[in-house]
């Protein structure tokens, strides 16, 4: 194992109701910024609990965080922020919000120069607002992880930003906010959190036994559950998901591990070209990426195939291959595309490129030739 720190200072209140109990965790000068998506909260009764649990508090509010946030826009929140004199941002939706929240809590105090060229190349901030989450979508992890992926309108980019300062105070996950979600946002969050897990599993072998184990379990309970909350949406299926979207990237089971990542930096910029939802660009390259990458992680591929999969081949490579197999079944069953449409590898590799995200994977073995041959693969169907 690799060494490392681990510390997630996010209190978690699980289950139905939980958002009662915002006042308790407010700061009691806490001067808030209540920051919301395209208005889902409105429409669901979600805005109301919240608005009741600001009671006492000053507060303003924030609403138009688009899906894959904009800085443009978290900008002109920043000058809300300042403008009321806002000392805590409390987030609400789904990880576009919460994202942006973070990334919000991190510009407020940067009153010179350009924000986005600030946190992306100077040192991490540690005057950063604090934050809270009220997660209305599984997916992500943001609401207990450190990152934000900001997209920039104005330079075509979009980017992960990393700041552990921004890591919410406290997240509140209450299953019933899933009723309102759409089957398409029930789908994207399956198979958001089944990538992440993949691409902290998926690597070379090393002496992490608890990591590949809890992964294995997190990714057999997809499995079970994923199919079962986009076609019952019971109240089972949604806390199933819910918890495990948590845990697949709260830094647990990516701790002390390699970690690949290549599926999402090519992701982000299928994103950043063709606005597709973050989730189906990953499932539209990820097979791609394990067959292009099948003899570095040919040991992992077999035991995932055996051990999450169930399949009975004694030969590893055949193992491998029918275990991305089944992991392409798994997406198309989720309702979500496995090969990609009208897209331009130029563009793709160029965005990876401005984004300095080169070499990609686990070993940094990823280059823009294999890059193109994965989307070349991605592109064909039969890759
Ligand atoms: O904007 P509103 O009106 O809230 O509607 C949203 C949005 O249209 C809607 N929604 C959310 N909760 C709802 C709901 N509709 C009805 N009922 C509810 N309870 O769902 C739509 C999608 O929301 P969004 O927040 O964009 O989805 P998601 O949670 O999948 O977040 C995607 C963003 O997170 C980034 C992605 O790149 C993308 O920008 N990621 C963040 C990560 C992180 N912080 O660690 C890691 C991920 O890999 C990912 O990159
Ligand atoms: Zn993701």
């Amino acid at each position: 194992m690799v060494s490392f720190r681990l510390s997630n200072p996010t209190e978690i209140l699980f289950g139905p109701g939980q958002i009662a109990a915002l006042p308790e965790l407010l700061p009691a000068d806490a001067r808030v910024l209540l920051l919301y998506g395209g208005g889902s909260i409105k429409a669901n009764g979600v805005y109301d609990a919240v608005v009741a649990g600001l009671a006492g508090h000053a507060w303003v509010e924030f609403g138009g965080v688009e899906t894959n946030p904009v800085y443009e826009t978290i900008a002109t929140a920043a000058e809300l922020a300042r403008a009321s004199r806002s000392n805590f941002i409390l987030g609400v939706g789904g990880g576009s919000v919460i994202d942006a929240a973070k990334f919000l809590a991190a510009i407020v105090p940067i009153t010179t120069g350009d924000a986005w060229d600030a946190l992306r190349t100077g040192p991490a901030p540690t005057n950063v607002l604090p934050v809270g989450a009220i997660l209305t979508l599984p997916a992500t992890g943001s609401e207990s992880n450190a990152v934000s992926v900001i997209s920039h309108a104005g330079r075509h980019l979009k980017l992960p930003f990393a700041n552990q300062a921004a890591r919410p105070r406290f997240a509140i996950l209450d299953p019933t906010t899933m009723k309102s979600l759409s089957r398409r946002q029930l789908e994207n969050g399956v198979v958001d959190a089944f990538t992440h897990i993949l691409e902290q599993y998926l690597t070379y072998p090393v002496n992490a036994p608890v990591q590949s184990g809890f992964s294995e379990t997190l990714l057999d309970v997809l499995i079970e559950w994923g199919p079962r909350l986009i076609d019952d949406n019971s109240d089972e299926a949604r806390e199933n998901v819910m918890w495990v979207a948590n845990q697949a990237l709260n830094g647990l089971i990516g701790a002390g591990v390699p970690q690949d990542w290549s599926t999402h930096m090519i992701g982000h910029a299928i994103t950043a070209l063709q606005g597709t939802d973050h989730a189906r660009t990953l499932t539209m390259v990820m097979a791609s990426v394990l067959r292009s990458q099948l003899d570095a992680k040919l040991s992992i591929l077999a035991r995932y195939a055996r051990r999450v999969w169930k399949l009975d081949i004694a030969d590893d490579r055949l193992a491998a291959e029918a275990g991305i197999a089944a992991t392409e079944a798994f997406f198309a069953r989720m309702g979500c595309p496995t090969r990609t449409a009208g897209l331009d590898p130029v563009a793709v590799v160029d965005h990876i490129e401005m984004a300095g995200q080169f070499p990609l994977g686990e070993n940094g073995t990823i280059d823009a030739d294999i890059v193109r041959d994965i989307l070349r693969r991605a592109a064909e169907e039969l890759a």
